[in-house]
């Protein structure tokens, strides 16, 4: 049998700085998890002495478990809902985070899985999830081998299951929950070998806004988060 590919889910720059050698990008959404700028960045977007913020994914069971956390969801995932659920009723479909997944071919998985090791260090760790297709390009010369590793269920949903990098609420550097001033205030003015922060900021929430026109990608968190950095009024 030939090696199979890997996909490589991505919620955060991997979605506007793709990996090398990919030969598939396709959108879609990671239920059941919130995305925030709660991790520090000391190697990426700010220093040891000044500690940037980059993004992390916070599960639904984390979030169960904490009253700021749920502050925080009702805040921004549910802000425009009349009669959201109440937490014990949740489900891991009623939060999803748009993003992307990349397929790599058997040939270049070695060495895009050495290049995303290295690229994300800094507390990040490994974790399995599902990833919900939404749009793919095209038809192309690998379509139909990444699509075998993508099965359809009843209704037609194709879904990935792969791994994602995750600072979780364990992790030394997971920061969280945090007032979204102060985040913003942090990501303001600070900068690291990979650039402002503010510019990763930036590019992620344009990047997320283009991810679906017609069932609207944007998130109401990352909008506000931009508006507060990049405005006057902190
Ligand atoms: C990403 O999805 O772009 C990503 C987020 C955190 C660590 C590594 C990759």
């Amino acid at each position: 049998m030939t090696q199979p590919g890997l996909w490589i889910i991505g919620y955060g720059s991997l979605i506007f700085k793709p990996p090398p050698l990919y030969a598939l990008r396709v959108t879609g959404k990671i239920s059941g998890f919130v995305r925030r700028f709660w991790q520090s960045s000391s190697d990426h977007r700010g220093t040891p002495q000044s500690p940037g913020r980059v993004v992390t994914l916070v599960p639904l069971d984390d979030i169960k478990q904490d009253k700021q956390f749920q502050k925080d969801i009702y805040a921004f995932e549910f802000r425009n809902e009349k009669h959201s659920k109440s937490i014990d009723l949740l489900t891991e479909d009623d939060l999803a985070v748009w993003g992307v997944a990349y397929y790599i071919e058997a040939k270049n998985v070695d060495e895009v899985k050495a290049y995303m090791d290295v690229r994300e260090q800094d507390g990040y760790s490994t974790h399995l999830v599902h990833f919900e297709i939404h749009d793919v390009p095209i038809d192309n010369s690998v379509l139909h081998e990444a699509l075998s590793q993508a099965p359809q269920d009843s209704v037609g949903v194709r879904r990935i299951e792969s791994t994602v990098y995750i600072g979780t609420i364990q992790n030394l550097s997971f920061v969280g929950p945090e007032e979204i001033s102060a985040t913003a205030k942090v990501i303001r003015t600070s900068k690291g070998p990979s650039g402002q922060n503010i510019e990763y900021l930036k590019l992620l929430t344009e990047a997320v806004r283009l991810l679906s026109k017609d069932e609207g990608s944007g998130d109401v968190y990352l909008e506000e988060l931009l508006e507060l950095a990049e405005g006057n009024c902190l």
